[in-house]
């Protein structure tokens, strides 16, 4: 599967051949992407996994469920419409050449 991933200094990278099953969290940890910490481990719990989802992929990706919207709203000064949790989002067939940027960190 394809990902595509602007970091939070503008970098652009795209990755092929993404395990199905993995968070967007795990694969930008894996890759160093710039901005995306993951301090919980996935845990939906500390929201520095933040990404902006292109708008073109939301249908598709979803709405974030009550625990994810409320630990968005503890970043709610970057959080935008299209923002997801990138722990929460699980590669799949459906989601091949998903694109998305890190959100920048919250002040
Ligand atoms: Fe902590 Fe996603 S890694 S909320």
């Amino acid at each position: 599967l394809k990902v595509t991933m602007t970091d939070v200094e503008g970098v652009t990278q795209t990755f092929d051949d993404v395990e199905e099953g993995i968070s967007l969290m795990e694969l930008a940890k894996q890759h160093g992407v710039a901005g995306i910490m993951g301090d919980c481990g996935g845990g939906c719990a500390c929201a520095t996994c933040h990404v902006y989802v292109d708008p073109s992929w939301w249908e598709k990706v979803g709405d974030p469920d009550e625990i994810e919207f409320a630990m968005l709203d503890m970043v709610a000064d970057v959080m935008k419409d299209n923002s997801r949790l990138g722990c929460q989002i699980k590669m799949s067939r459906e989601l091949d050449g998903l694109e998305v940027t890190v959100a920048p960190a919250s002040s």
